[in-house]
Parts: structure tokens; sequence; C-alpha cells
């Protein structure tokens, strides 16, 4: 559809930015931090752990006082589980819950909302060493966990975000550690883990409305359009079983409290149906979300399956994402779309289309929690950061969120990833995506200074004109 005018974005949108803890904190070990999956995890090679990271422990006030400068409405952050309970259960350390009080009041002072997510991949290494998400037992320490940030926080926190990417912990689970990557045939495991978190998730949000009135809670997937790679049918049937599988399944739980029937088919096909108790389908028919939240980097097209491992295609440069499965959908190329330097598809359309199917399906408020694009930025003489390439692609997908505001999407928020420079999930911080630039290469801490790149000035102006000006 031609609009003749476009509306316009809401007047308190949360224009915001994001970071999780384990890729921004650094401090890994300080003040009682206990391990989580990424502390013991090992890096690929030639790629920085995260033990410093962005070092924003230490440097919060600073990172923030940069925050409000660049006008930012919200800022979306995760909490460290193992700060709060060093072993993910048992005795609360006061100092992880002084860090998070502090860091929410700096937030304030400057007016910025904080949206919290309260387990973003960094699971405790000592509910791991016990099964973590395949024992039940975890489920309980969530709850627990949510239970302590409720109480503690909530005066302050009105958005929180239960898991971030569930739906990726599942689908590569080898790789974000939430499987042993040396187990024979995890899948299993993994939909059994997923149908743990789902709990854990239902009981949170069920929690969050009975403790705190006023707060609002929705689950974070990374969800994206799947398109056909063709008008042929069998590509359409094959775009659609992805959708569910990789989409749908997370977020019809979520919202509906139930299986979506085609990833319900697939798991049964593969036997990776996972046990369901007694009263666990009560539990989650009773919870439901005030908001969807979730990440879009790019969308994905696939063909019909051939059955074989011609399906598997490898993502170009990437961390060796595989799209495909035998049986079930065949990866493919879009000619239509440029790559991003690790090969991830730029599809600003795509993020309309995306923001239309979720809205469609489940007609609840949408927050933007990670949007944004890695790259190799180059530091120049005189502390000059040249991101156009940055720019261009949020200007892009910020008009096709106007766009779609203006096909009728109840779009809350905007928070793209990221606030600053951090670590990568698998590529290290030489793969960066901030506004503000950190001085650090892989192994070589520099002096870690905060450098505001041109993207920063460029998102400043956005926010201020609330959309308006994106030149
Ligand atoms: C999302 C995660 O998957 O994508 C972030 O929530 C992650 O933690 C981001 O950093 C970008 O992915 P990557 O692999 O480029 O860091």
């Amino acid at each position: 559809m031609n609009y003749k005018k476009l509306k316009n974005f809401p007047k308190n949108f949360l224009w915001g930015a994001s970071t999780s803890a384990y890729q921004v904190e650094g401090a890994w070990n300080e003040d009682g931090k206990g391990l989580s999956v990424i502390d013991v995890k090992e890096n690929p090679e030639g790629t920085s752990d995260y033990k410093v990271a962005a070092d924003h422990y230490h440097r919060y006030k600073e990172d923030i006082a940069l925050m409000a400068e660049m006008g930012l409405k919200a800022y979306r952050f995760s909490i460290a589980w193992t700060r709060i309970y060093p072993n993910g259960t048992g005795e609360i350390n006061k100092k992880g819950i002084e860090f998070y009080n502090n860091l929410i009041n700096e937030l304030l002072k400057y007016n910025i909302e904080p949206i919290v997510t309260m387990y973003h991949f960094d699971l405790p290494y000592a509910l791991q060493q016990k099964g973590g998400w395949s024992n039940r037992e975890t489920i309980d320490a969530f709850e627990n966990y949510a239970k302590t940030l409720f109480e503690n926080f909530a005066d302050r926190v009105k958005y929180w975000l239960t898991i971030n990417e569930q739906n990726m912990m599942i689908l590569h689970g080898t790789a974000i550690g939430t499987v042993d990557p040396n187990m024979e045939n995890p899948e299993k495991e993994l939909y059994q883990q997923n149908h743990h978190m789902l709990l854990a998730q239902a009981k949170a949000i069920k929690l969050c409305h009975k403790m705190c009135p006023n707060a609002k809670i929705g689950p974070a997937p990374n969800i994206v359009s799947i398109y056909p790679a063709s008008s042929k049918p069998e590509d359409i049937i094959a775009a659609h079983n992805w959708s569910s599988i990789r989409n749908w399944l997370y977020l019809d739980m979520a919202v509906f409290g139930r299986y979506n029937s085609i990833a319900w088919s697939y798991m049964e096909e593969k036997g990776y149906t996972p046990t369901i108790l007694e009263g666990d389908m009560e539990i989650l028919k009773d919870a439901k979300p005030d908001f969807i939240a979730f990440n879009y980097y790019s969308t994905e097209t696939v063909a019909e399956s051939k059955g074989n491992d011609l399906d598997k295609m490898s993502r170009k440069g990437d961390q060796h994402i595989v799209i495909g499965e035998p049986g079930v959908y065949a990866g493919a190329l879009n000619p239509n779309l440029q790559e991003t330097d690790f090969g991830w598809f730029i599809d600003p359309v795509g993020f309309r289309t995306t923001l239309r199917e979720i809205n469609e399906r489940y007609n609840l408020p949408l927050l933007v929690t990670e949007n944004g694009l890695g790259a190799y930025d180059k530091l120049e003489e005189g502390d000059i950061i040249n991101d156009d390439y940055r720019i261009d692609y949020l200007r892009k997908h910020i008009e096709q969120a106007k766009l779609a505001i203006t096909d009728g999407v109840n779009l809350i928020g905007y928070c793209p990833w990221s606030a600053i420079d951090l670590v990568s999930t698998h590529q290290g911080i030489r793969k960066r995506y901030g506004f503000i630039y950190v001085n650090r290469d892989e192994f070589d801490l520099k002096d870690l200074r905060r450098i505001k790149k041109k993207s920063f000035y460029w998102y400043k102006k956005v926010i201020s004109s609330n959309g308006e000006n994106l030149e």
C-alpha cells in the first residue's frame, strides 16, 4: 500500500538502545559474582573472552552519561543472574543487588526508562552442573530469581523481559552453551529444555503480575519473516514449516499457552517431543504477556527440502550457522538482498513484514529489543569513527518501522543493538555494533576509552525529532 501520509511515532515512544550483561560488564569474578556458562565456555579461536568486555561494571556512570547525552529514552540491559545468585539459587549476593540498584538509579537520574532482561544466555554454571535447563529444578531457581528481582527493583523498573532469544538457545544450543557440544543428538534434550524454559517464563510472568501490578512483562525471542525462495507451492510450505518451528513455537506458547501444531508435528516426526507433566499445560495457559519484545536482524529464505544434506546451507562469513534441515526445508539465498561484512542479509522491508506478522498474529504491543549492524569500525585520527554504513542500516529500518506503525502496528519502542561496543556472541570485539566506540582490541585492552561515533550524533537527532529527522 502506498500511503499519502505516514503516521508519526507515538509521543512516548521508547527510543532506546540495548546491551547484555556478559557482553558489556566485564568484572566476571568481582564482588561475589558466580560463574555462568559463558564464563566457562570455550571461545572461538582468535576472539576475546568476556572477562573485561567493555568494562561497563566499573564505568557505568560514564556510559549512562553518554547515553543521556545521546538522548536515550530507554536502556535495555540484562541482569547477570550470577551477580544476584552466584550459584543460581541459595544465598543472595548483596553486592549484586547494589550494583543494579546503582545502575537503575543512575538511569532514572537522567529519565532513562530501564528495560530489564532477566536472563540473556548466561545461566549460572552451578545450575548447569546439575543439568541446567534439563533439570526441572532450574524452573524453580528461575522463579525464585525472578521474585528477588521484582522485590528489589520493580519499584523502579516497569518493563521486564523474561528470556532473551530462547529460540536461538534451542536452535543453536551447542553454540550458546545450553548443551554440551560433544553430546550425541542434543535436539531431543534441547526441546525438553525448551519446555522447561517456557514453564519458567510462564511462572515469572504470573509472578510479576501478582507482585507488581504496575509492571509489564513479555518474552524476547528473535523473530524474523521467512520467505519462500519462489512462488512454488512446495517452497511456501517449507517457509511455513520453518516459520512455525523457528518463530511461532515460542510466541504461540508465550501468548496462547499452547504448542504450535506444525512445530509439534515436527517434534513428533523427529522424536523430540518433550515430557509434559500433569499441570504443566495449565501453568502455560495461565500466563499472558503484556507485550512482545523481539530481536530482528535479517530475514531468512528457504525452499522445498530435497530430503538430503544438500538442504543445508552455511551462512557466509558467519558463526557457522547452517540453515536447512532435510525433510523440513532447504536453506536458500535471497538475490534481492545485500549482506553485511559478516554475511547477514540486510532487509529493512523484512523488518516491516515481521512487525506486521507478529502484530496480526498476537495483537499485542511490540517492542524491538535488538536490531543493528555488526561491522569492522575504523578509528581514524582525531578520534573519528565514520560509521555511515550503520546509519544507513538503522535509517532504513526506522523508515520501515514508521510504515509499520502506519499499517496499524502498535510499536512502543525501538532499542537497537547496541548502546555501546561490546563483545559479540561469536566474533569478539572486532564485530562492533555500538553508537559509542570502546577503545580496545581483541586481546589488547588499551585504555578502553569511550568515543562517540558518527552514528551517535545521528541517533541523537533521530530521537530529538521523535523519528522525523533521519538525515
Ligand atoms: C542476538 C543476541 O542474538 O544477537 C546478542 O541477543 C548478540 O547477544 C546479537 O550479540 C548479535 O549477534 P552477534 O553474534 O553478532 O554478537
